[in-house]
Parts: structure tokens; C-alpha cells; sequence
């Protein structure tokens, strides 16, 4: 069954504000594989789960086109509206259904979204839509994160891992994949040619307030949202309240530095 977890425009739009590219070196490693094993020019690229669009962006200039699926219409609704690039088009689609023909793409990607899908059905879906030697590559990044802010990080991360053990109880069953650095999925593609990483890692400055929003976008919140709503907005806030006193600061536009953990997987199609 394919999980609909992504389904309100206020979500999307957070997605849209919040939501961020992945770190050079995988995007760096992703095109080193696929220049070792297809000829260029690239015709077609797809992301799969695209959500509001941030992958298509860094896609668009190494192929002819690039094509962005999800199967939330207010996801697709608001890459739309977020991303004018001429060679880029969104569709809702499923991810086990994909509007493309047999043999088509050079390079699929799932970015924080291969964990949702029907695995079975869409590893046929993709080797289905792979040209001969076409690639994917699925990454995301692990729900742990660290929080530096000054000498204060060892608190920071502190209360983060207060924050993971409330929304645990929320969290789709589904996320076991992630936090297991999709191992099960990277055995279930029928490639030899395959390669899967889990030691990545990335740092980031952003303003308090999208780390704040960057936790609302999660979908174990989104689903406190849903169980709790009265508790979820006090959650936020209450988070919020305690990242500044342990900074003593005032403004949430106070920047924190934000590590995270990533997977990927990398595979080709025989030839
Ligand atoms: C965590 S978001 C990731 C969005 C984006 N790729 C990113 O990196 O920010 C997961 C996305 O997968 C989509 N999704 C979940 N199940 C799906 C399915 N079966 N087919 C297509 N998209 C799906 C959701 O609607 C959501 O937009």
C-alpha cells in the first residue's frame, strides 16, 4: 500500500519554506556514478517523491529534461508555483505508476522518499523506466539530528533527543527504514551493480526558527498535528522557549548550526 502522509497545502508550503537541497557531496557522488556508466548528453531525469520540488532544481542542468513526481497534489500544486524551469515538469503520480515510458531514464531519484513507497512494486516501476546502465539513487537524511550553538550543544542536542523520543510514538512505521540506513531496501534491488553509504555527514547554518520549522515539517509532527493539535502548537512552542533560554537569546533568528546524517544508495541496470 502506498502511504498518503503528505497531503495538506499547509504542510506543502512548510515543505516549500523549510525543506533544504542535499549536501554537495551527494550530489557530487550521485553524478561521479552515473558519469562512469552512461554517455552524455543526459536525456531524462526523474525524482520520485518530489515534494515541492528542491531536487529538481539541482537536476535541470545536466539533462535535456527533468521530471518531478508526487503523488500529493498540494505538493506538485506548489513546486508549480515555486519552480519556473523550462526544461521541468511535475506530474502527480504514484510512485509505483509513473507516467514515463519503458526504457526512458538516465537517472531516477528519491530524496527522504523511497521509505514511503511500495518497494516491491516500485523497484519493478523503476527497472520498468531505467534505460539499460540507467542509474538511482535514493538518499535521505537520518532523523537525528545534532544541534551546535556556541558552547551550548551538548544542551541543544539535549533537548533534540527529548524532541525524537515524543514524536517517536508518532512516527510511521515506515521510518524503520531510514533509521536502519535503508538496508532492507538496498537488498531488495535486483542490481549487482549497487552501492549503499551511511556514513555521510553534512553541517548547516540556519536561523533557529527554520530549525523550528524544519521539525514542523517532519511527518511525526505533522501527525501530532492530527492525534493532538492543541498539544502540538503548545510543543512548538514550548521547544522554541527552551532552545532560547539555553542560548539566552531573544530572537528565533538566531542562527544554530544543524548536523545531520545521511544515507544513499546508488545502483545500475544491466546493460
Ligand atoms: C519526506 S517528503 C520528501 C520530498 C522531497 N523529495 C524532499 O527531499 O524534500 C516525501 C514525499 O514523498 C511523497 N510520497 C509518499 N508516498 C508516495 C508514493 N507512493 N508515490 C509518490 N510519492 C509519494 C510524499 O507526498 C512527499 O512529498
Amino acid at each position: 500500500m502506498a502511504t498518503q502522509m503528505f497531503e495538506g497545502k499547509e504542510h506543502a508550503s512548510c515543505y516549500e519554506k523549510y525543506r533544504f537541497s542535499p549536501p554537495q557531496e551527494i550530489e557530487d557522488m550521485i553524478f561521479s556514478y552515473v558519469d562512469e556508466r552512461l554517455n552524455k548528453p543526459y536525456k531524462l531525469a526523474v525524482d520520485v517523491g518530489c515534494g515541492t520540488g528542491q531536487g529538481i532544481k539541482l537536476l535541470a542542468p545536466h539533462f535535456e529534461k527533468v521530471l518531478g513526481t508526487d503523488i500529493s497534489e498540494a505538493q506538485i500544486e506548489v513546486a508549480k508555483e515555486a519552480i519556473k524551469i523550462p526544461n521541468a515538469t511535475f506530474r502527480v503520480s504514484p510512485a509505483e505508476g509513473l507516467p514515463v515510458d519503458d526504457a526512458s531514464v538516465d537517472l531516477l531519484t528519491a530524496s527522504a522518499a523511497v521509505h514511503w513507497f511500495d518497494i516491491e512494486r516500485f523497484l519493478k516501476e523503476v527497472d520498468r523506466i531505467l534505460k539499460p546502465r540507467g542509474c538511482l539513487a535514493f538518499f535521505s537524511y537520518f532523523p537525528l539530528l545534532e544541534i551546535n550553538y556556541k558552547d551550548r550543544s551538548e544542551q541543544m542536542s539535549k533537548v533534540y533527543s527529548e524532541i525524537e523520543e515524543i514524536l517517536k510514538k508518532y512516527q510511521h512505521e515506515k521510518v524503520r527504514h531510514v533509521r536502519t540506513g535503508y538496508k532492507e531496501i538496498f537488498e531488495a534491488i535486483p542490481y549487482t551493480d549497487k552501492i549503499r553509504r551511511d556514513d555521510l555527514f553534512s553541517k548547516t547554518t540556519m536561523p533557529l526558527a527554520n530549525l523550528i520549522g524544519l521539525i514542523q515539517s517532519f511527518s511525526m509532527f505533522q501527525r501530532y498535528c492530527v492525534v493532538e493539535p492543541e498539544n502540538a502548537k503548545d510543543f512548538l512552542e514550548t521547544i522554541e522557549q527552551r532552545f532560547l533560554e539555553i542560548m539566552e537569546v531573544s530572537s528565533s533568528e538566531t542562527e544554530v548550526e544543524v548536523r545531520f546524517r545521511y544515507v544513499l544508495v546508488l545502483a545500475s541496470k544491466p546493460k
